[in-house]
């Protein structure tokens, strides 16, 4: 059985659970994002709201990424992470005044609108300080995105974005605004998308819109087709790196451009997730009438994806060398909800040995709750610990 390469003798070290990044194999993701977005002048923003983690972010700004963010914590956040305003985009569909004015404050690149009531507010807000704010219009494009449905977002029954029916009004509208100017048109079909066809699909709906709006004589300088892509969350040590060649293809190859108009992208999970790891340790492990439990020190307040979304992560124990046998590896929150895996063949393992929860880097210690008064995970790096 393959497994990861961890310097386990500095995690002999540190109470458990923590969150352990490995900022080669972030660092490595990046330079490849960056070889794929520089053949055709893509912009990437990074999708702040999968990990903001200090020393990820410093990461992520010194590649150049831009930052998206959906309340005024991130905006604030990048901001201090040192990733400028110019590069920031701002969504979410219930954005309050005072994060409209932090970005109205701050001049950020661009506000994605996601409701009539909003743009007005916006230009409100905007007129009072004397600017006009650049904006998109989030449109709900009605794609189906093929994954859990509590991570869909682009069809027409889900909350987000504006719908196409709203557009004529919109165009109508801007005219009456002038505090507003806008700039884009942004959409996000869901996360974790591994058939590649559904962002075909995206592009195919983008052009539609283009022509739609050619038609009503309005000028886009940026689409924003959000994120979304993918990670490999069953084999992280043969797919550390997804595949962004293929994704960036299908936008190059699908979506027609205009004169001078930039292509901008807001990746989160496929940027951070393999780079990260919940390292637990096993406090019991006990035979039950069919089946055994190892019983870790994490739970799902570390990272409630399986509790959640009935996610998949890999699981390794990083102390045992046996053969392999079935587990139902689980927390120690007093709620049936909190388990990591049913049936989750692994070497044979006993109190004390140290477990890795792969491919947590994205929404993983940001999810994190206090839940039964547990103390939030601490977090270390690679370059910390290699010291
Ligand atoms: N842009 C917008 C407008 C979004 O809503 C999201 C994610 C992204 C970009 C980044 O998507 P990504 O590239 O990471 O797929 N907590 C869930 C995922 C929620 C994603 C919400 N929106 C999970 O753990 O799977």
């Amino acid at each position: 059985m393959i497994k990861a390469n961890y310097p386990i003798d500095k995690f002999n070290e540190i109470q458990t659970p923590f969150y352990y990044y490995d900022l080669d194999v972030l660092r490595k993701t990046l330079v490849e994002i960056k070889s794929e977005t520089k053949k055709t002048d893509f912009h990437v923003h990074y999708a702040m709201k999968a990990n903001v983690n200090p020393s990820v972010l410093a990461v992520i700004k010194d590649a150049g990424l831009g930052a998206d963010c959906v309340s005024g914590g991130e905006v604030q956040a990048a901001i201090d992470a040192g990733i400028s305003p110019s590069k920031i985009v701002f969504a979410g569909v219930g954005k309050a005044d005072w994060e409209i004015n932090l970005g109205l404050y701050n001049d950020i690149f661009c506000f994605n609108v996601e409701s009539v009531p909003e743009l007005e507010v916006i230009n409100e807000l905007a007129s009072a300080k004397g600017k006009i704010a650049h904006v998109a219009l989030r449109i709900n494009p009605n794609v189906s995105a093929h994954t859990h449905h509590y991570i869909t977002t682009g069809l027409s029954e889900n909350k987000f974005g504006i719908n196409m029916s709203d557009l004529d009004h919109l165009i109508d509208l801007f005219p009456t605004l002038p505090n507003v100017k806008l700039i884009g048109i942004h959409f996000h079909i869901g996360s974790q998308i591994t058939d590649l066809t559904s962002f075909q699909g995206l592009c195919v709906r983008v052009n539609e819109l283009q022509e739609y709006f050619l038609s009503h004589s309005v000028k886009l300088e940026h689409i924003n087709v959000g994120g979304g892509l993918g990670i490999n969350y069953e084999h992280p040590n043969h797919f550390p790196i997804p595949d962004f060649q293929a994704y960036f293809n299908i936008f190059r190859d699908h979506l027609q451009l205009q004169h001078n108009q930039t292509l901008h992208f807001e990746l989160g999970r496929a940027v951070v997730a393999q780079c990260g790891s919940l390292i637990s340790r096993v406090l019991y492990v006990k035979q039950g009438s069919s089946k055994k439990f190892a019983i870790l020190d994490a739970g799902f307040t570390d990272l409630i994806r399986p509790a959640l979304y009935q996610a998949y992560h890999h699981i390794e124990n990083l102390s045992s060398d046996l053969a392999v046998e079935p587990y139902d590896v689980v927390g120690p929150i007093c709620e049936s909800a909190d388990t990591f895996a049913k049936g989750f063949v692994m070497n044979q393992t006993k109190r004390g040995d140290l477990i890795a929860l792969r491919s947590a880097g994205a929404y993983g210690e940001i999810m994190a709750s206090q839940y039964n008064l547990r103390k939030l995970p601490k977090a270390y790096t690679s370059d910390e610990l290699a010291h």
